[in-house]
């Protein structure tokens, strides 16, 4: 009874392909999975060998009768590759052989169990080649900043500090009645300078390439905590000093999780700890703010900073998550791989 209840079991699953095989690879049995993945019935298949599932490359190659052998000669053997349904088209398929002895150690045949893996390798190209675009947005976005922050600085920046200059030599020659106006031009001229040395701050903070991420964050931490009022502190153990590209990622991360304390959190202290952790680096950004609950739902439309901070995340090969408790404060986390990726 048990053993027909298990027969019914086999042949109904429909996730899976399983049959087997006689010794010399001439199916067998024929369950309802391996009807749906292939497309031949249990009358029109049983008896053919094997090889009619395999491509004529493959076949011409010697692969299915090589793949018998080493499951005899092993035990079992796992494949991916192509396989071709009877209409001629093909799927991508994980194909388990498993070589089945009788008590004298005699083959008495082979079970093998296919899945079709078509859809999942398609999903895993699409995700891969979203990466790997948006690995390609987030650099070109970066070079552009950089190039902004060098052009600024060595063109309007100069520039203005020598107007400033000969301002300050025309204010001690001007006749006095006009001495005050060159003077307040001059502090205008002044101020815009320190606005635009904020710019190329912002947009590429010169401490991250002269003395590393961890320079840059602490002094990017403390500069925004005065002007926010929070109570602000930096742990950090790092063992390795991050790539560049994993440096930059993690700084605007963190930038973008410190932006959101002060535009969201109410909070009074955040922590922003740094370590190494499994061959890669963890950043951890802690406030002790209101909560939200917008980690799981979808923040609407217009707000970008958690899809970024994701997206920076996973194309530099890492992840990135957000916990949070309503009332209780939230912890963004990111890891990113030590080592650069090669495809990337
Ligand atoms: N530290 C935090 N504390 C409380 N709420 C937060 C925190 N971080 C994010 N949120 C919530 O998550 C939402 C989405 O954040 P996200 O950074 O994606 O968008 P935004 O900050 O509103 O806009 P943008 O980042 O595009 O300027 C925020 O609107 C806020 O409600
Ligand atoms: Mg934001």
């Amino acid at each position: 009874m048990d053993e027909d209840l298990f027969r019914l079991l086999v042949q109904g699953v429909l996730d899976y392909g399983i049959f087997m095989l006689d010794p010399a690879g001439h199916i067998s049995s024929w369950n309802a999975g391996a009807e749906r993945i292939k497309g031949y019935s249990a009358d029109e298949i049983i008896g053919q060998h094997f090889s009619v599932f395999y491509p004529p490359e493959d076949v011409a190659a010697g692969k299915p009768g090589r793949e018998l052998e080493i499951a005899v000669a092993e035990g079992r053997l796992e494949d991916e590759g192509w396989r071709v349904r009877k209409d001629g088209t093909r799927f991508w398929a994980n194909v388990v052989i498993t070589a089945l002895f009788d008590e004298h150690g005699k083959l008495r045949g082979f079970g093998k169990v296919t899945r079709d893996m078509t859809e999942r390798r398609g999903a895993e190209r699409v995700l891969r080649e979203r990466r790997r675009l948006v690995g390609h947005l987030v650099d070109a976005q970066e070079v552009e900043r950089r190039r902004i922050a060098w052009d600024v600085h060595d063109e309007s920046i100069q520039s203005m500090v020598a107007v400033g200059m000969r301002l300050q030599l025309l204010a001690g020659r001007v006749p006095e009645e006009h001495r005050d106006a060159v003077n307040a031009l001059d502090d205008a001229v002044g101020t815009a300078v320190t606005r635009l040395r904020g710019l190329v701050s912002r947009l590429r903070p010169p401490e991250l390439d002269q003395q590393g991420l961890v320079e840059a964050v602490a002094g990017y931490l403390e500069e925004v905590a005065a002007r926010w009022g929070l109570t602000a502190e930096l742990h950090h153990g790092l063992t390795v000093e991050p790539s560049p590209e994993a440096a930059i990622t993690l700084y605007r991360i963190c930038q973008e999780a410190l932006s959101n304390v002060h535009k969201h959190a109410r909070a009074a202290r955040v922590d922003v700890r740094l370590s190494t952790v499994d061959k890669g680096l963890l950043l951890r950004v802690t406030d002790d703010g209101v909560g939200t609950t917008a980690g799981a739902i979808d923040p609407g439309p217009g707000h970008f900073g958690l899809i970024e901070m994701r997206e920076r995340a996973e194309a530099a090969h890492g992840w990135w998550s957000l916990s949070s408790t309503l009332g209780a404060g939230t912890t963004v986390e990111c890891w990113l791989p030590a080592l650069p990726d090669e495809d990337r």
